[in-house]
């Protein structure tokens, strides 16, 4: 597809994010090759639902061992039986962990790095949308707990596996909604003001995306490459669950989950530069909007935060 058509299906959301903007996308890729991740180890977060049950699906069907990471075992088991009953001989394992228990993203890392000599991929995929504000066991805001800090110390714990693997990808799984909010630089665990699960959601979405440049950084030394990335309108569960009404006004356009795993397979499978938001396989600017840009100064002050509260050291 060109260039310019392809921006422009980017900047009217509604056609780009939604099925028919894929479709037209899709027009012009290749498929990936059937044996594109034979022989990697892949841990996906939220991988019981939705777009991480699909992207663990599409990994195991292109070759890799794939751990399913999810916070209810008997799901992540049932979600596993799926997807063996789907590519026969395929290696699905689950590990518990809840990723916005700072404690216990500990404990599942380490037990990791027990069993597992490398991870090649590991994906940030667990997602929330609260109705309230609703904290994490060590008392940080839910959303920000399960998009940002969980991840951030996760990927620090799995980074001597992601190193081994000489070649280890991160992907963190933001979302469009992001480009609404500013960072919240002043206000990083959503404090003050009426409190919208829809807002948080989204700020922290930004959160992960102003982050991604810092964390390729962080980890370029070790070979190990950090994207983001944005799947489009997905119709899953968690947006049944949180949208209802958006749901039911988009339906006809909103994408398969398969469809929404699409860019964070290709990113696993496919050499790009480390610390850019991706969507439908194609790099996306950081901002639509004037209001949202923030300084180097802010997003450094987010990153001094945020890993002072995941425990672990900025630099
Ligand atoms: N669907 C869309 O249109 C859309 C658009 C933009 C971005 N996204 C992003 O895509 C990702 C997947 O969303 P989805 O639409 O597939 O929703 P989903 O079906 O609700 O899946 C979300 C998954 O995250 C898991 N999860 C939530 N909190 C967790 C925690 N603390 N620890 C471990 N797992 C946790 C959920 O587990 P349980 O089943 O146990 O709750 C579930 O497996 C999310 O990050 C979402 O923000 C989705």
């Amino acid at each position: 597809m060109h260039d310019r058509l392809d921006t422009l299906l980017d900047r009217t959301v509604l056609l780009g994010y939604s099925r028919p903007g894929l479709l037209l996308r899709r027009a012009s890729w290749g498929p990936l090759a059937p044996d594109a991740l034979q022989g990697r180890t892949a841990l996906i977060t939220g991988a019981n639902s939705g777009i991480g049950k699909a992207m663990a699906a599409g990994m195991a069907a292109l070759g890799a061992e794939v751990t399913l990471v999810v916070r209810d075992t008997e799901r992540g088991v049932a979600a596993a039986a799926e997807i063996t009953a789907h590519t026969p001989g395929a290696t699905v394992r689950v590990a518990r962990c809840d990723i916005s228990d700072l404690a216990d993203v500990r404990r599942f890392a380490h037990e990791m790095l027990d069993h597992t000599d490398r991870v090649d991929i590991l994906v940030h995929n667990a997602g929330v949308l609260p109705r309230t504000r609703t904290e994490s066991p060590q008392g940080h805001e839910i959303c920000l707990a399960t998009h940002v800090l969980g991840p951030i110390l996760a990927t620090d714990l799995l980074a001597p596996a992601l190193q081994r693997s000489g070649a280890g990808r991160v992907i963190l799984v933001s979302s469009g909604g992001m480009y609404s909010q500013p960072l919240p630089v002043r206000d990083i665990e959503y404090r003050t003001g009426d409190y919208h699960g829809a807002t948080a959601y989204a700020r922290t979405k930004r959160i992960q995306v102003a982050l991604t440049p810092v964390l390729a950084e962080r980890y370029a030394a070790q070979h190990i490459s950090v994207h983001s990335m944005h799947p489009g309108w997905v119709d899953t569960p968690g947006i049944e669950a949180a949208l209802p009404r958006f749901r039911r006004l988009t339906r006809p356009l909103l994408r398969t989950p398969a469809e929404g795993a699409d860019t964070a397979l290709w990113l696993a499978a496919t050499e790009v530069p480390s610390g850019k938001f991706w969507h439908d396989r194609h790099p996306r600017p950081e901002h639509y909007l004037r209001r949202t840009r923030v300084s180097e100064a802010d997003r450094e002050r987010v990153w001094r935060y945020c890993t002072a509260a995941a425990g672990i050291t900025p630099s």
